[in-house]
């Protein structure tokens, strides 16, 4: 009897124990201010098939991409200067691709309201290239890729005094640049899709006086054969989860088991979910007031990089780094042969 009870007592120790370490901990600096040479509009966090990292606004230009893993150098100058570069995905290429090409990314030029593709050729030769464009785009944010069809899912958001629906929306770009609304909605930003890609996950914010009022995360059902979505499911309403609506949603990434990783520009906290709606953990950044983007890189694709604007020097991007125990979507879809 007593030897049960005090199996019981210990599992339950252990047990809460394991559930607080897991729903509170600190991620670890990797640029500091004394070292970062990226911008306080540091975004884009972004992983090519190698793990290498990169990020947009390196030496404060918004046309400039700067690497952060392995080693921090720049990546790419736009060849218009008027570019912002905010969300950038790389594209996965053919084993016959690779033959002449490096590599392929896309990049949210938020001025220049478009989704721009730069192939990179071995021969270092650069190509810069509109890739989709249309009127209906409100400051192109961020961009979620379909692996599998080449379809690009994009956010957008005008940043008013008093949010109306229409402020941003949901965008969908097929393989050939054709470009569509599938949406009008609040302020969106944070954008995702599944492992299995059959789901659609996006932010929607709303303001009053510039302050944000409403924060919530969507999920979709995607018909992976023609692209729409359908069934708007609530994932997360911050104002029931913690009251903390306040705080902007920014980059959302899903890791290969199908939790999605959300940066919270606005309290430089990180949040993990599970598919089913659990919050597992909250990553309290060490030196990011505001957490803008994230994406998991590095050799094996489990270390998680957070970018944002640095809480001592708010002039500049830091980076703070979170090793998990797993790779996240892009970098693992990106590496399978
Ligand atoms: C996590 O730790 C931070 C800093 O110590 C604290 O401010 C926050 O309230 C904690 N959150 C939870 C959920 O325990
Ligand atoms: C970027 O601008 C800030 C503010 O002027 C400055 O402190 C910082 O040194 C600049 N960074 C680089 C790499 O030039
Ligand atoms: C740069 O982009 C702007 C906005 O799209 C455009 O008006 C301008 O002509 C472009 N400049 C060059 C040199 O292409
Ligand atoms: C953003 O909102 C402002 C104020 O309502 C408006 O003047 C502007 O045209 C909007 N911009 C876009 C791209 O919709
Ligand atoms: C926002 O708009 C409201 C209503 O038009 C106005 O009263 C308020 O002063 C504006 N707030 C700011 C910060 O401009
Ligand atoms: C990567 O994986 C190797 C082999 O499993 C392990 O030894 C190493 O610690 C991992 N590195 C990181 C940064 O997780």
């Amino acid at each position: 009897m007593w030897k049960i009870s005090l199996q019981i007592l210990l599992t339950l120790s252990t047990l809460s124990f394991t559930i607080a370490q897991l729903e509170n901990q600190t991620t670890k600096p990797f640029f500091t201010p004394q070292n970062t040479l990226f911008g306080d509009s540091i975004e884009g966090t972004s992983v090519d098939e190698l793990g290498n990292i990169f990020a947009t606004n390196f030496l404060n230009e918004t046309f400039a991409i700067g690497q952060i893993f392995p080693e921090q150098k720049t990546f790419f100058l736009s060849n218009n200067d008027s570019s912002s570069f905010n969300g950038i995905r790389f594209l996965k290429l053919t084993k016959d691709e690779k033959i002449t090409i490096k590599s392929i990314f896309l990049a949210a030029d938020k001025k220049r309201s478009e989704v721009t593709k730069v192939t990179l050729f071995q021969n270092n030769n650069i190509e810069q290239t509109t890739f989709c464009k249309d009127d209906s785009f409100i400051e192109p944010n961020d961009l979620a890729i379909s692996y599998n069809s080449g379809r690009i899912y994009i956010s957008g958001q005008n940043f008013t005094n008093t949010t109306q629906k229409g402020d941003g929306g949901l965008w969908l770009c097929e393989p050939d640049g054709q470009a569509k609304q599938l949406l009008s909605l609040g302020r969106t930003n944070g954008i995702e899709l599944s492992p299995d890609e059959k789901v659609l996950y996006l932010s929607e914010a709303f303001n009053r006086d510039f302050i944000p009022i409403s924060n919530k995360i969507w999920k979709f059902s995607v018909d992976v054969n023609n692209g729409q979505i359908s069934n708007q499911e609530l994932f997360i309403d911050f104002a029931q989860l913690d009251s903390s609506q306040f705080a902007d949603i920014d980059g959302m990434r899903c890791d290969v088991e199908g939790n999605l990783w959300v940066t919270r520009n606005g309290d430089g906290k990180v949040l993990k979910f599970s598919a089913d709606k659990k919050l597992l953990l909250e990553l309290n950044t060490e030196q990011i007031i505001k957490t803008a983007n994230l994406e998991f890189g590095g050799k094996n694709g489990s270390t998680l990089f957070i970018v944002g604007k640095c809480k001592d020097d708010n002039s500049k991007g830091c980076v703070d780094v979170f090793e998990n125990s797993k790779p996240g979507r892009a970098f693992s879809v990106l590496t399978r042969t």
